[in-house]
C-alpha cells in the first residue's frame, strides 16, 4: 500500500499542503523548508498507532505541544488537519481514506483533543466522529480510534500500515559509540542507535541474505570490503565486521567502529530498503557520499522497492542525486518557503521546470537551482 494523496492544514510551517504522492518521492527545497517536518507527518501517524507508546496524546507531547505542532502562520482556521489517502499502488483506487483535525482544550486539561476524526474504507464512510458516545464523554475524544485495539477492528490495516512507517536519518557516530548517549532513545530510532541491534535481531537466513546483497551493492562504492558479517563480542554485544584489504594479503578484519560514514550510512541505508515493506522515509540519503554513488542511488532505490513498489519518499538537496534521467516531474516536491507558510508543489505542476524536463534537463538541474538561497557576498563578509 502507498500514500497515495497527503492533505494538511495547519502542520508546521505549512497552512496548507495538497499533493498526490508516487511511490518514490524526492522533497527538495531550501534548509528550514519543511522537508523534514513533511516527513514528521507520517512519523506521527506511526507514533499514534504505536503499540508500545501514548497514542495521540504522547505523538503530541513528543513534539512539545500542540502549540508547536501548529502553523504560526495559522490565523483564521486554527485547527491542525491531516488527511491521508491509501491506495494499492499509483493509479489504483483508494482503498483507504483518514482525516483527524486537532484542537487543544483552552482550559482544564489543556489536552489536544480531536475536533473530528473520519475514516473511508474504499467510497463507504466507516467512522464519523464525534459520535453518541463521544457527545457522553468528552475524555474520549482525547484518544484516536486508530490507536485503541477495541476499537480499530474494522480498520486494523490501516493502524498497520502506519505502525509500519520508518523513518531513517542515520547518524555514524551513534553506530559506532551507542553507549556514549544515553537516555531514552527517540521513538523508532531513526539516528540508528539500536541499529545493530535490530540488524542483530534478525533471523539468522534473513540477516546473511541482506548482508550478502549488501556487500554486493557496496563493491561499487568501497571495494575493499569484504565479508560482510554480523558478529558477537566477549560482552555479547552485536557488532558489523567485514574483511578490508589493502596491503596487507590476507587484508585485517574490521568492525564498525572503523568504518567510514559514508560506508555505515550506507549500509544502513541498503539494510532499511531490504527491511519490512512499510512507507520508508529518509533524510538526506546523499550526506557522507561521493558524488557517483549518490548519482546511482534512484536506480538503487527503485531495484530494491521491489515488485510492489514500497514506498520510500527521500529528502534531499542533492542535483547529483535527482540526476538520473529515471526521475520524472511527478516524483519530485518542491517546498517554497512564503510569508504565509511553505507551499508544496509537485515540479511537474510548474511550467516552468515542465519545460525544462522537456528539453532535457535533467531533474536536478531543472530542480535544485530553485532550491538555492540567493547567496551575496554578505554571508562571507560576516564580523568575526
Ligand atoms: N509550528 C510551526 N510553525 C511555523 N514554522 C515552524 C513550526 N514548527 C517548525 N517550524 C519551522 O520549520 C523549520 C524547520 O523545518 P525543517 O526542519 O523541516 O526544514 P528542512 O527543509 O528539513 O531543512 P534542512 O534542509 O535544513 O534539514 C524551522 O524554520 C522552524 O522554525
Ligand atoms: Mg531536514
Amino acid at each position: 500500500m502507498i500514500v497515495s494523496h497527503l492533505r494538511l492544514k495547519n502542520w508546521r510551517n505549512f497552512q496548507a499542503v495538497d499533493v498526490p504522492l508516487r511511490s518514490r518521492m524526492f522533497l527538495a527545497g531550501p534548509n528550514a523548508s519543511g522537508k523534514s517536518n513533511l516527513l514528521d507527518v507520517f512519523r506521527f501517524l506511526r507514533d499514534i498507532v504505536n503499540k508500545r507508546g501514548g497514542g495521540l496524546q504522547q505523538a503530541v507531547e513528543e513534539r512539545g505541544g500542540l502549540s508547536k505542532i501548529r502553523c504560526l502562520a495559522a490565523r483564521k482556521e486554527p485547527d491542525v488537519e491531516i488527511e491521508v489517502h491509501l491506495a494499492g499502488s499509483v493509479g489504483e483506487a483508494c482503498s483507504w481514506k483518514y482525516s483527524i483535525g486537532i484542537r487543544q482544550h483552552q482550559r482544564g486539561t489543556r489536552l489536544p483533543y480531536l475536533v473530528y476524526e473520519r475514516i473511508w474504507q474504499g467510497e463507504n464512510q466507516i467512522l464519523d466522529r464525534p459520535n453518541e458516545h463521544d457527545a457522553n464523554d468528552e475524555m474520549r475524544l482525547t484518544q484516536t480510534h486508530l490507536e485503541q485495539i477495541s476499537a480499530n477492528e474494522r480498520f486494523r490495516d490501516l493502524a498497520k500500515f502506519f505502525d509500519s512507517v520508518l523513518y531513517q536519518h542515520l547518524v555514524p557516530q551513534l553506530v559506532r559509540h551507542p553507549r556514549a548517549f544515553t537516555g531514552p532513545g527517540v521513538p523508532g530510532d531513526p539516528f540508528g542507535r539500536t541499529f545493530l541491534e535490530r540488524v542483530a535481531r534478525t533471523p539468522d537466513k534473513t540477516r546473511k541474505s541482506r548482508l550478502r546483497k549488501i556487500e554486493q551493492a557496496l563493491k561499487i562504492a568501497v571495494p575493499q570490503l569484504k565479508d560482510l558479517a554480523e558478529v558477537k563480542d566477549e560482552a555479547g554485544i552485536p557488532h558489523l565486521e567485514a574483511v578490508y584489504e589493502h596491503w596487507r594479503p590476507m587484508g585485517a578484519r574490521q568492525r564498525e567502529d572503523q568504518f567510514s560514514d559514508g560506508t555505515l550510512r550506507l549500509i544502513a541505508l541498503l539494510w532499511s530498503l531490504l527491511e519490512g515493506d512499510g512507507l520508508l522515509l529518509l533524510e538526506e540519503p546523499e550526506l557522507s557520499l561521493n558524488a557517483a554513488i549518490v548519482r546511482a542511488l534512484p536506480a538503487v532505490i527503485y531495484r530494491l522497492q521491489g515488485k510492489h513498489k514500497r514506498q520510500v519518499l527521500i529528502s534531499t538537496h542533492s542535483a547529483d542525486l535527482l540526476s538520473d534521467e529515471g526521475i520524472g516531474g511527478e516524483e519530485i516536491l518542491i517546498l517554497t518557503p512564503t510569508s504565509e507558510g511553505t507551499k508544496v508543489d509537485a515540479a511537474s505542476a510548474i511550467q516552468e521546470v515542465r519545460d525544462l524536463l522537456e528539453n532535457g534537463f535533467t531533474a536536478g538541474e531543472a530542480v535544485i537551482p530553485r532550491t538555492m538561497p540567493k547567496i551575496g557576498a554578505q554571508l562571507w563578509l560576516f564580523n568575526a
